[in-house]
Parts: structure tokens; sequence; C-alpha cells
């Protein structure tokens, strides 16, 4: 007789380990172990399901920090997972900035004090669609640096800033009685440079040994002494987990990252079905998965100029908390009573390893045993049964005939009650936001004209440079400038120029705004702009000043790679009319005016001069607007839990600032819906809208009186009147 699953799992629960629902509450401020078997990590020897969403500080602002992680907690949620940004710590290299929406440790105590555990991913290349993938600028100057690979400049840097973000983070590791009890090396490394994954290896089992706690590398190669963990939309179905355990049988099964995708300027919303979601964080759990991490679970805003090239300013909305922190329905219920379902029975799932029992299905004429229909039971308490099939079927489970949706998992007690259907969201309330104007347009604007010359400090060479050796990424704009004549000016006058993608150019000649250039591709490499101007009204043989203003739309952070350097602005040809301006004397100023002169600041502002004629300064390119308003007509005082938005529409693209902070790019381009969604992704919405009309404004910048809006729109605003503020009410 073969002994079943169950009773197996029996003798497994007497003999081998007590497992014990664990949460950083239970061992807070007091030294623990954290280590792990081959079926969970461990704290303090008892295995622990780690039930972890990704929420990244710097996408949220520090009176953000403690709503969300109230949240997460609600939501089941046991663990944060976060990556540490380079780039924002360490802007100028050796000056370190951990203030702000960059304090590390302010937002590892609000996790801490939430009751959840950290895993915190260094990196500290971390791709997430970041800034360059986080990597600063300056790195690119380092000589005969290769990135990410066994190349001793980068690997002294690599170092250095890991070595010090260990220093800082060494109160809250779990040896200390902090939360952090997880680290990751690296990030996705698929290259082939092995010597350097070794080399990782050996920070981990050497330098690094004494944070005495496990380390992670995840869906790439992975050193040995680290865990292997998967990346991606379903890392259930398919061989990755029979891989892994064949592969690394004494590793627990991690799944770090379960897509929630991204959004692309000129790209509509894209959404993942909740029930696609549901069913691999049920399947992974059921086949003895580990760890499991939303990533987003809170969607994140790029703020500043902090996205990877050409993404929206709202990082990813459709995950369980959306990019302005309001619950995403019907995700948040949905996978919040999966997830603190699982923590309620984690200490039955844990004592046993999963073993999968093939169920039958009707095949319309009797019950037949295929491969696609099974259950997980564990310790008789909690049994998931399981269609991985892709349409509707009967099974047999325990004598009783259930109908199982395509791709769902149902998740019974020993008395067959069901307590969790992945395919069944239809109780949930959808509606269950509702934007209420509460400052209304037309805002009593005024303007200012970016000067084209002013007073700045230039660099002059005999070529155009590239960007950010000149700006070290702490702008996006560089004004180009040279002076030209042309023999024959016309109407047809085509301008060439090297540059990358995700930049926009845009063209002046003799102080007139004439023509633009936008590539707002998720990519890096080099491309020829090629824009007609019209130069009919200009003179032959008479000398202009011909200005480029280069907007950088983001630094890509894909494939960053031992000889994928990234630049911006010019990097190569420029010519007008046929005629190259190579060996012409060119001007560079780092940066606009305005931006020097903060004039988004109650301080600053009044370094210019306003105009309140506003209404002639539509459709003007390169214009600041700047305006007051009060929050006398709030729907709602808490602004974590009801956010207010910039209702953007009106403008075109620039950056906004609320009392001096900058709320990100803004840009009213249309999102397109391609046909086939891509990755994760089964729909879009909102097509033909424009990519992101709201822009979140976070609670911690506002003030209920007089605050400060400015906005610099860099191509032009055609309705400037139609801006207003929202808020995004909650309703229960
Ligand atoms: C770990 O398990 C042991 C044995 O069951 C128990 O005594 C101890 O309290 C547990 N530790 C924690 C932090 O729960
Ligand atoms: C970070 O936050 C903590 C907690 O709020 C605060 O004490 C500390 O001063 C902050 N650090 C910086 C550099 O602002
Ligand atoms: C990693 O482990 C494998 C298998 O044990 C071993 O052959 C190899 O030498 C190890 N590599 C390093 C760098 O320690
Ligand atoms: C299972 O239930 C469905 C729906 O009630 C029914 O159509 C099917 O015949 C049942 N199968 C068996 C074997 O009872
Ligand atoms: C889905 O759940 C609701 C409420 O729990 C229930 O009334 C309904 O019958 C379920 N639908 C299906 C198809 O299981
Ligand atoms: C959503 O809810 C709001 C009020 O809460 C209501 O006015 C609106 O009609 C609802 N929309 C739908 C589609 O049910
Ligand atoms: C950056 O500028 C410096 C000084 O002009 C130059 O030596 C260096 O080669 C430039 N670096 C890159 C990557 O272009
Ligand atoms: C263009 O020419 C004017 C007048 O000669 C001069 O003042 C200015 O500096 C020149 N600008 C550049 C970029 O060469
Ligand atoms: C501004 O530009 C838009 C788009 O080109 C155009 O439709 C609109 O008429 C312009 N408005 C004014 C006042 O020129």
């Amino acid at each position: 007789m073969q002994l079943s699953p169950v009773l197996y799992a029996g003798v497994l629960v007497l003999t081998i380990v007590i497992a014990s629902p664990i949460t950083y509450d239970q061992v807070r401020g007091v030294p623990y172990s954290v280590s792990y078997d081959h079926r969970a990590v461990t704290i303090n020897g008892n295995r622990t399901l780690l039930i972890a969403g990704a929420i990244h500080y710097p996408r949220s602002t520090p009176g953000m920090w403690p709503y969300i992680m109230s949240m997460a907690k609600q939501n089941g949620l046991n663990t944060v997972q976060t990556y540490v940004f380079w780039n924002i710590h360490e802007q100028q290299r050796g000056t370190y900035d951990f203030s702000g929406r960059a304090n590390l440790s302010g937002f590892l105590q609000e996790a801490a004090s939430a009751g959840l555990f950290v895993n915190l991913r260094i990196g500290p290349y971390v791709c997430a669609e970041w800034d360059y993938g986080a990597l600063p600028a300056w790195l690119n100057n380092i000589p005969n640096i290769k990135f990410r690979s066994n190349n001793e400049p980068w690997k002294n840097e690599m170092k250095r800033f890991v070595s010090d973000i260990i220093s800082y983070v060494e109160p809250f590791l779990a040896k200390n009685g902090g939360p952090i009890i997880l680290a990751q090396i690296e990030n996705e490394y698929n290259g082939d440079d092995m010597a350097y994954v070794d080399w990782c290896g050996s920070l981990v089992s050497n330098d690094f040994a004494s944070t005495q706690i496990p380390w992670i590398m995840c869906n790439g190669h992975s050193a040995n002494s680290t865990i292997e963990t998967c990346n991606g939309c379903d890392c259930f179905d398919g061989n990755w987990m029979d891989e892994h355990r064949q592969k690394y049988p004494s590793q627990p099964l991690m799944f770090t990252e379960d897509w929630g995708w991204f959004q692309p300027w000129g790209e509509a919303l894209g959404v993942r079905k909740t029930e696609d979601l549901a069913y691999t964080v049920a399947g992974w759990f059921a086949a003895g998965g580990a760890y499991h991490a939303h990533y987003m679970w809170h969607g994140g805003n790029h703020y500043g100029r902090t996205g990877g090239s050409g993404l929206t300013t709202s990082y990813s909305d459709d995950v369980v908390l959306r990019a302005d922190g309001t619950p995403n329905e019907p995700k948040y219920t949905h996978i919040g009573r999966l997830q603190n379902l699982l923590a309620d029975r984690a200490e039955a799932i844990l004592s046993q390893d999963s073993t999968r029992s093939p169920l039958p299905y009707w095949n319309g004429e009797k019950w037949t045993v295929g491969t696609q229909q099974f259950s997980y039971s564990y310790a008789s308490s909690i049994h998931f049964v399981v269609n991985q099939a892709r349409i509707q079927l009967f099974v047999l489970f325990n004598n009783q005939n259930i109908s199982m949706p395509a791709q769902s998992i149902q998740i019974y007690d020993h008395s067959q009650t069901l307590l969790w259907n992945s395919a069944n969201v239809s109780d949930i309330n959808t509606n269950n936001t509702v934007l209420v104007p509460i400052v209304r347009s037309p805002l009593d604007w005024q303007f200012y004209s970016e000067p084209s010359v002013s007073d700045l400090p230039v660099i002059t060479a005999s070529k155009p440079l590239e960007q950010l050796n000149l700006t070290n990424d702490e702008t996006i704009y560089l004004w180009y400038r040279c002076n030209v004549s042309l023999v024959q000016p016309s109407a047809h006058t085509v301008v060439k120029v090297q540059t990358r993608k995700a930049n926009s150019l845009l063209f002046f000649f003799g102080g007139q705004f004439l023509g633009i250039f936008n590539n707002d591709e998720h990519a890096q490499g080099t491309i020829t702009a090629s824009v007609t101007l019209d130069l009919s009204q200009f003179r032959p043989n008479q000398q202009y000043l011909f200005e480029i203003l280069s907007v950088s739309l983001g630094i890509d952070n894909f494939n960053i790679g031992p000889d994928s350097f990234e630049y911006k602005g010019i990097v190569g040809d420029v010519s007008l009319d046929g005629q190259s301006l190579i060996g012409k004397v060119w001007e560079h100023q780092k940066g606009l005016f305005g931006e020097a002169r903060q004039i988004y600041t109650e301080q600053g502002s009044k370094s210019v001069e306003w105009n309140p004629k506003w209404t002639t300064a539509i459709n003007k390119s390169i214009t600041w607007f700047q305006t007051h308003f009060d929050l006398d007509h709030l729907a709602r005082a808490d602004l974590n839990a009801n956010p207010v938005l910039l209702d953007a529409l009106g403008l075109n693209r620039g950056h906004a600032f609320i009392n001096g902070n900058d709320l990100g790019l803004y840009w009213l381009i249309q999102g397109s819906c391609s046909n086939v969604p891509c990755c994760c992704l089964q729909a879009q919405i909102h097509c033909w809208e424009p990519s992101q009309r709201y822009y979140h404004i976070p609670s911690d910048w506002l003030m209920r009186k007089n605050n400060l809006l400015t906005v610099f729109d860099d191509i032009g605003a055609p309705s400037p009147g139609f801006v207003g503020l929202v808020q995004r009410i909650v309703v229960t």
C-alpha cells in the first residue's frame, strides 16, 4: 500500500522540523539568526513563509512610508523588498545622500515599526526601469571601466558602494535585531563572465559574510554561496521549480519578482488580470515555494528625473497598490485574502515538502487522469486544487465534482470548505475610487520665458560634446549653441543630428523655436535625428545663432553590460543643409536658467520677472508657468489614503514642481494600444488617451495654504487654463 501524501507528510512533521509562522514582531530588537533549508528561509531555526512585496523607497516619500507599510501589513505581507538605488545616494562620487526619499534607514525603520522583514536588494546594478539601472552617470568617466564584469575599476566601485551600504544598514541586520533578513548581490546577470559571477560569490562568502544573512542572485547566473531565485510572470507553470530542485537541492524556492510590468510613454496602460496574478501566487506556494514577491506591490512614481528610458512617471499602476497608493481592486482584496490565508496556514504549509497528487478530470464520458489537474495537500489542513489547463473543466477531488475555470486554483480546508478561488473575484467592488476636483481651473497663472542666452557659465568646444559627461545627469537639459550662416536658407532646410534613443531635441534658429525631434523608446542606441526646418524667413550668408536644447528622456536601464555605456544628447555629427557643423565653436549650457535660479521655489521665484498675461504664452516653447493654490476644498483629510493628483491635461511636456519638489516628467503624449500587449499583460485600457494624465503629489509636499505650483513646458502648453488638482477618494 502506498502512503497518501498527507500521511507521509504527517510523518515528516513529527520527525523533521517544527515550523512556526513568524513575523518581525516576534523577533524585533533582539539578535536572531537567519538561514535556510531546502524548504524555506529559517528564522531562529524555524521555517518562515515569506510573503513579500516590492516597495521602492525613492518611488514614494517618507510621509507616505508609514501608510504604505500599514497597507502592506493589512494585505498579508510579512516582508518588504526593495532595491538600493546607487545613483540617488552617490550622485557625486564619494558624497553620500541619505535624506528625503533617499533616507533608506528611515524606510527600514518604518518597515520594522510595521512588523515587516526586509529583503535588501543592493545590486548595485538594479535594472528596475530606473535611470541607468541606478548606476551613477559618473561611472562613464572611470578610465577603462567595464560595467558588470571581471574588471578591476568596476569591481572597485561596486565593492566600495556595497560595503558602504552594508555599514550603513548594519543596525538593521537580523544579527542586531533589525528587519533585514536577506540581501541580494547583482541583478538578473545573464552575461557570460563567470569569473565575475565567482567574484560576486566571493564577496558574499568572504567580504560580506559578517552580515550573517543569506544572499540571493536572481533570474540569471547565481554564484556559489548565493540562492538562485526566479523572476517572471509565472514561475509556477513551466520547469523552473523542478529544475531548481535538481540543480540546488539544498535551496528553498524563491520567486523574487512576480511582474506587474511598466508603462512606456506613447503606450496606453497595460493591465494584468487579477485571476492570472492570483493563480501564479497560489500555484507558487502550493508547489513548495517559500518566498513570493509582487514586483511591484506598490507601483510608485518617478519623481524628479529617476525613470529609465522612455518610461512614464507613474511606474507600475496596475499592481496591488496603485502608483498613487490607492488599493487597486479587485487585486488588493483578492490577493490580500490569499496572503492572509497563507500566513494563517504557514505552519502547516512549511511542515512538509510539497507533493503533487494527480486528480481526474471529466472528459465528457469518464473521469480521466491527465497531467494538468492535481492537488497539493499540507498537514491535512490546507489543500490546493489546481487546473493548469487553459480550458474550464470538472475535476474529482475527495469524491467531489468541482468546476475548475481555466488556469485556476481553489483552496480547501480539511472539511472540504472552499476558502479561496483564484478565478472568482465577483464579490469585490472594483469601482472603489472617485476623482474629485479640489482646485479648479483656470488657475491664476503667470509665466516666464526661459532665456536662450543668459549669464550662466558655458563650456566651449570645437564640436558638440556628449550630454552626461557635462551634466552628470544632474539635469535632463543641455543647451548646444553655435553660430551659423547659410548660403540658401529655405523652407526645407534639413538638420541631421546623431543622438541617442529616449532623447528629444528642440531646434531654435535666430531665437525662434522651429522644430523638434522626439524618440521615446524604452531602449538604448544611437540614432540619427532628421528634421526639416522652415528657414525661409532668414537671410542668406548672415550669421544666426543655431541652438539645440537636448532633453534626456531617461537613461536606459536594461542590458547594461561591459560594452553598453549609455549616452545622451549629441554623440556624433550635426549637419544643417548638408553642411557639417563639426569644427565650429560650440557652447554648452548645463541645464536651464530657471533651474539654476530654482525659480520653482518661493525664494528663487523672486529672481525673475513673471508676466501675468499667461494666455499670451499659450503654445510657446520653453515656458515656465507659476501659480499658488490653497487646499480649502479637500474631500478627505488623509492625503496618503486619498491622494492629490495634478491633472496635467492642457500641458504638453515638461516638469511640474510643488513647493520646490519635482513631481517628475509629465507628457500628454497619446497612448496607443498595440494589438498584443506585452509580457505579463492581458489588455490595455484608456486607449488613445494621454499615456499619463494625472501626476501624484506626495502628501508631505503639500500645505493647506499657499502651495507653489510651477511648470516648465519645453514644447509649449496648448491650454494651461485646463490644469487643476483632483483628489482620488477611496470609497468603500
Ligand atoms: C522557533 O521554534 C522553537 C521550537 O518550536 C520555539 O521554541 C521558538 O520560540 C521559535 N522561535 C520563534 C522566534 O518563534
Ligand atoms: C532619516 O530618517 C530618520 C527617521 O525619521 C531621521 O531620524 C534621520 O534624521 C533621517 N536622515 C536624514 C539624513 O535625513
Ligand atoms: C562552485 O561550486 C562548484 C560545485 O561545487 C565547484 O565546482 C566550483 O569550483 C565552485 N566555484 C567557486 C568559485 O567556488
Ligand atoms: C460534474 O458536474 C457537472 C456540472 O454539474 C456535470 O455536467 C458533470 O456531468 C458532472 N460530472 C460527473 C461525473 O458527475
Ligand atoms: C464567486 O464567489 C461568490 C461570493 O463568494 C459566490 O456567490 C459565487 O457563487 C462564486 N462564483 C463562482 C462561479 O464560483
Ligand atoms: C462608481 O461609483 C461612483 C460613486 O461611488 C458612482 O457615481 C458611479 O456611477 C459608479 N460607476 C460604476 C460604473 O458603477
Ligand atoms: C568626458 O569628458 C572628459 C573631459 O573632456 C574626457 O576626457 C572624457 O573622455 C569624456 N568621457 C566620455 C565618456 O566621453
Ligand atoms: C555667436 O556670435 C555672437 C556675436 O558675434 C557672439 O557674441 C556669441 O558668443 C557667438 N555664440 C557662439 C555660440 O559662438
Ligand atoms: C495651440 O496649439 C494647438 C495644437 O497645435 C492648436 O490646436 C491650438 O489652436 C493652439 N492654440 C493657440 C491659442 O494658438
